[in-house]
C-alpha cells in the first residue's frame, strides 16, 4: 500500500509498504529512530508513545500496535521530535530533569511524549494522561511533579503539526484503505474473507504477539462517514469507527456511569485507538462496551453491500466467538434510546487503571410507584458472550423495590450464570461479586454512599 504522512516535521512518502508493519518497528528498524522503545508490544507499557495529529488534533497512541496505513494523511511526532530544532528542552523535558522524574530511563521517552501531548492539549488530568505509562523504577510522584510543573510554560511552536495529503489507496489491491463505508461496502462483499482493522487494539496484537498473517486487510480509518455522533431526538447514533475517547466525552452527559467506566477502559493511548465498532465485533466476553450498551437497549446497524440490517445488540452475540454477522457484513454504527439516566456500570479488576474486566455489571432498573417497571441486567465475564440475566430480572419485575426483592433477585442470578474460573477470578468469586453489585445498585439506588472513591470525610 502506499501511504504518506509527516514524521518530526518533514513529509514520508511510502509506496508498497506491508500493511501490517508496525510503526514502532518501522522507526526502529528503517528509520534508526530507537528513542521510541519496545517493552510489552502489546499496548499495555506507553514505552512506545507518540504523538499523532489529525484534523481533529494531537493524541499519544501506542506505536507498537499501530499499522503504518493507520497514519496515512496524519503527522507523528516522536520522542526525537520533542526538542525544539535548535535542542532546547520541551518545558516537559527540563520538567523531568529538575525533579528527577527518571532512574533508568527506559520509559522516560515514553512518558515525555505522552506528557508533551497532554501539555499541548491542555489537560491536567495528569493521573489519567499517564496511566498507560509504565516506569518500574522512578516512582510516579516525581513524574507526576514534573508534568504539573510544566503546566503553564507555553506550548513550543514545533509541537504544532500539520496533517498531509493522504495517498490515495489503490481500490483493486489486496489490502486497502477505502474512503467511504460505501466504498467498503462494494470491497468486503467481494473480499469476505478479508480482516477489517478499524483501531488494531485487537488485532495488532494478532500480529504482534500470535505472528499471524491476516492476508488481505482493509483499514476502516478512511470512512470518515463510519466515525462520530449523531444525537436526534430518539436517539444517540455512534459510528462504528469512533474512539472510546470520542465516546466517553459524549456518553458523559447522558450516562455519567458508562463514562466512568470507558475512563477505566485501556488507558489514554489505547481509548485513543480502540473504536467501540471493534469493541462489538471481536465479541469478547470481557469486552466493556457491550454490556453497558445492552443494559441501554442499544441497537446494532450492520450493512452488506448495500443492505442493511438492525437488530438489538444482545441478539448479535450467539455463543463464544460466535457473532450474527454475515460474510462480507460489517458494523456500521450502534444506536442508544434516549432515556433517563438509571444506568450504573461497576467494572471489576486486579487493577484500577488499565486493566481487562474479571467482571464487569451493567444494571439498569426503572421504577413506577415504588415497583419495578424495567430491568436490564447485563454483565459481561459471567458467560462466553455479554449476556442478560433473565432469571434475575424476573425476580425484579412487577415486584416492590426493597431490599428482600434485591435479595431474591441475587439468588436467581445463580441460575442465569455459571461462570468460568480463570487467572482473573474464580467462578464463586464471579458469582458472589456479581450478585453484591445488584446489592450495591439497590443502595446506591437509596442514595447511600457506596463507592469508596466517593467517601469525603
Ligand atoms: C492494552 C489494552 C487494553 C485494553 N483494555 C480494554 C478494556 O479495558 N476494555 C475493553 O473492553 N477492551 C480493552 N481492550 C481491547 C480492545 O481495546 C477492544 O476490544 C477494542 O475496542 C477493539 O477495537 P479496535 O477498533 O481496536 O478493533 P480492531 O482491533 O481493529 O478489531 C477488532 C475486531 O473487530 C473487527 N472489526 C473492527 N471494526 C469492525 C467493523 N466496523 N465491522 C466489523 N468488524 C469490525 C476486526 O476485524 C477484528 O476482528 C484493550 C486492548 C489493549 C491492547
Ligand atoms: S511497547 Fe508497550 S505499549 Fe507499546
Ligand atoms: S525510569 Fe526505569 S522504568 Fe521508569
Amino acid at each position: 500500500m502506499d501511504i504518506a504522512f509527516r514524521l518530526n516535521g518533514e513529509t514520508v512518502a511510502l509506496q508498497d509498504v506491508a500493511p501490517t508493519t508496525t510503526l514502532l518497528d518501522w522507526l526502529r528498524e528503517d528509520r534508526g529512530l530507537t528513542g521510541t522503545k519496545e517493552g510489552c508490544n502489546e499496548g499495555d507499557c506507553g514505552a512506545c508513545s507518540v504523538m499523532v495529529t489529525d484534523d481533529t488534533g494531537a493524541q499519544a497512541l501506542n506505536a507498537c500496535i499501530l499499522f503504518l496505513p493507520q497514519l496515512n494523511g496524519k503527522a507523528v511526532r516522536t520522542v526525537e521530535g520533542i526538542a525544539a530544532p535548535d535542542g532546547s528542552l520541551h518545558p516537559v523535558q527540563k520538567a523531568m530533569v529538575d525533579h528527577h522524574g527518571s532512574q533508568c530511563g527506559f520509559c522516560t521517552p515514553g512518558f515525555i511524549v505522552s506528557m508533551a501531548t497532554a501539555h499541548l492539549q491542555g489537560k491536567t488530568d495528569h493521573d489519567t494522561q499517564l496511566a498507560g505509562n509504565l516506569c518500574r523504577c522512578t516512582g510516579y510522584a516525581p513524574i507526576i511533579r514534573a508534568a504539573v510543573a510544566a503546566e503553564d510554560a507555553p506550548v513550543p511552536a514545533h509541537m504544532y503539526d500539520e496533517t498531509v495529503e493522504k495517498a490515495a489507496s489503490d481500490l483493486g489491491g489486496l489490502s486497502v484503505q477505502p474512503r467511504s463505508a460505501d466504498e467498503l461496502a462494494a470491497w468486503y462483499l467481494n473480499h469476505p474473507e478479508a480482516t477489517l482493522i478499524a483501531g488494531a487494539t485487537d488485532v495488532g496484537l494478532w500480529v504482534t504477539k500470535q505472528f499471524r498473517d491476516l492476508g488481505p486487510v482493509a483499514f476502516l480509518n478512511g470512512c470518515a462517514d463510519l466515525t462520530g455522533i449523531e444525537e436526534s431526538a430518539e436517539c444517540l447514533r455512534i459510528g462504528a469507527m469512533t474512539t472510546l475517547t470520542d465516546m466517553e466525552t459524549a456518553i458523559e452527559p447522558l450516562y455519567s456511569s458508562f463514562a466512568a467506566m470507558i475512563r477505566r477502559y485501556g488507558s489514554v493511548q489505547v481509548r485513543n485507538a480502540a473504536t467501540i465498532g471493534g469493541n462489538i465485533a471481536n465479541g469478547s466476553p470481557i469486552g466493556d462496551g457491550p454490556p453497558a450498551l445492552i443494559a441501554l437497549g442499544a441497537t446494532l446497524h450492520l450493512r452488506q453491500g448495500q443492505t442493511r440490517r438492525s437488530l438489538p445488540l444482545e441478539n448479535f452475540f450467539l455463543d463464544y466467538g460466535k457473532q450474527d454477522r454475515h460474510p462480507g457484513e460489517f458494523v456500521e454504527a450502534v444506536t442508544i434510546p434516549h432515556q433517563p439516566d438509571r444506568l450504573r456500570c461497576y467494572k471489576l479488576s486486579k487493577r484500577f487503571d488499565q486493566d481487562i474486566s474479571a467482571l464487569c455489571a451493567c444494571l439498569l432498573v426503572t421504577l413506577d410507584s415504588g415497583k419495578v417497571s424495567g430491568a436490564r441486567l447485563a454483565f459481561g465475564g459471567m458467560a462466553g458472550i455479554p449476556k442478560r440475566a433473565a432469571a434475575a430480572e424476573a425476580a425484579l419485575a412487577g415486584a416492590p423495590w426493597t431490599e428482600d426483592t434485591v435479595r431474591s433477585a441475587m439468588q436467581a442470578l445463580a441460575e442465569d450464570f455459571q461462570p468460568l474460573s480463570d487467572m482473573r477470578a474464580s467462578a464463586a468469586y464471579r458469582l458472589k461479586t456479581a450478585q453484591n453489585m445488584l446489592l450495591r445498585y439497590w443502595h446506591a439506588d437509596q442514595g447511600t454512599m457506596v463507592n469508596p472513591l466517593e467517601v469525603t470525610p
